[in-house]
């Protein structure tokens, strides 16, 4: 074992079944050294990534194919344009000089490659029995003499998943492993000369399996365990954005409200101004009517009077405008 099992991954997406063996990713790299490595099937790269990264930090010769054709399967799910663009511009980025995106189908690919070429191959595609059996038959004659193929998902019994019955017929005709956590990687050497430090871990797999899986099942959750707490950092900020974004519109609202609390204001100032006017000019009518020595029969002086208090009661109808003043004026003091 090295330090390369404590690599801490560069890159952690939400796609997690295959995060519990990037430790193994990176062993498998340092350990075997391989010429060429070919993934078929790479979605967001979880796996192919953790590859690279560990080719990068060992500083090997390492070239590198992803294969797929970032569309999704019917166990992957389908998913968008937007999930090869990504994972493109990221691996440009960090591996372009050594690592390229083929975005075709598996059978497609096949004539990229010689026959005997390639050292490390990841099998991680549609996976029906038919489908994984296929994919292992078509790639296995390009496989070189120190030929290593890594099967994910030998331990999935649902969902119509066959790679653990295809697993079944093949562990026992290759030296072999299996690390059964994160949905079960099976490990085999199809070459004739399988690398040295391999063929060790196979050997001590062999005569007492526990030991083996019980460590990279440990060093497989400790990184799971890092991409959850990246996953929940991101829905973290996500939350925080949302909550400001919310803030800033009870800001806004707030502000409207003081507005609309200094036009009823005054809107309330005009009213009482009005009101007193009113009443001004009643008492001057009043005045004016008294001293005009009454001249006019009574009933007229009484009509006069009671035309001058149903304006005063009309001015008055603005009256309920000042709850709301007061109920807006609540709302903003509340700040
Ligand atoms: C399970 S995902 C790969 C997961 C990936 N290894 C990871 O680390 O998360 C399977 C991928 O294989 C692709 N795929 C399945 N069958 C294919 C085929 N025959 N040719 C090309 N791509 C295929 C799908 O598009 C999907 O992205």
């Amino acid at each position: 074992m090295d330090s390369s099992l404590f690599r801490v991954p560069d890159r952690l997406t939400d796609v997690a079944p295959w995060q519990g063996h990037i430790p193994f990713a990176f062993w498998v790299i340092s350990a075997t050294k391989p010429r060429l490595l070919v993934e078929l099937g790479t979605h967001k790269g979880d796996s192919y990534s953790a590859f690279c990264q560990s080719v990068s930090e060992s500083d090997l010769a390492t070239t590198c194919y992803a294969v797929d054709s970032w569309q999704g399967d019917e166990h992957a799910g389908l998913y968008g344009e937007e999930v090869f663009q990504e994972l493109n511009a990221y691996n440009q980025r960090k591996y372009g000089g050594f690592s390229t995106l083929l975005r075709m189908m598996f059978e497609d690919a096949l004539s990229y490659f010689n026959d005997g070429s390639i050292d490390l191959l990841h099998i991680d595609g549609y996976h029906s029995y038919e489908a994984v059996r296929e994919d292992f038959e078509k790639w296995l004659p390009k496989m070189s003499d120190r030929g290593v193929i890594l099967l994910h998902d030998v331990a999935v019994r649902e969902r119509g998943f066959g790679v653990w019955k295809f697993w079944a017929d093949v562990a026992e005709r290759f030296p072999s492993l299996e690390l059964p956590h994160s949905n079960g990687l099976g490990v085999l050497a199809v070459g004739s000369e399988v690398p040295e430090r391999l063929s060790q871990l196979i050997a001590s797999f062999k005569s007492d399996p526990a030991p083996i899986t019980s460590l990279f099942a440990a060093v497989g959750s400790r990184c799971q365990l890092i991409a959850e707490g990246q996953r929940a950092k991101l829905e973290f900020n996500r939350l925080n954005d949302e909550i400001n974004r919310m803030g800033n519109e009870v800001t806004a609202e707030r502000d409207r409200a003081e507005k609309l609390t200094v036009t009823v204001a005054t809107l309330s100032e005009q009213i009482s101004i009005r009101d007193e006017l009113v009443h001004a000019q009643e008492l001057r009518i009043e005045q004016l009517i008294e001293s005009s020595g009454q001249n006019g029969p009574e009933s007229d002086f009484e009509s006069l009077k009671a035309l001058i208090r149903r304006r005063v009661v009309s001015s008055k109808l603005l009256a309920p405008a000042r709850p709301i003043l007061t109920s807006v004026r609540e709302l903003t003091s509340r700040r």
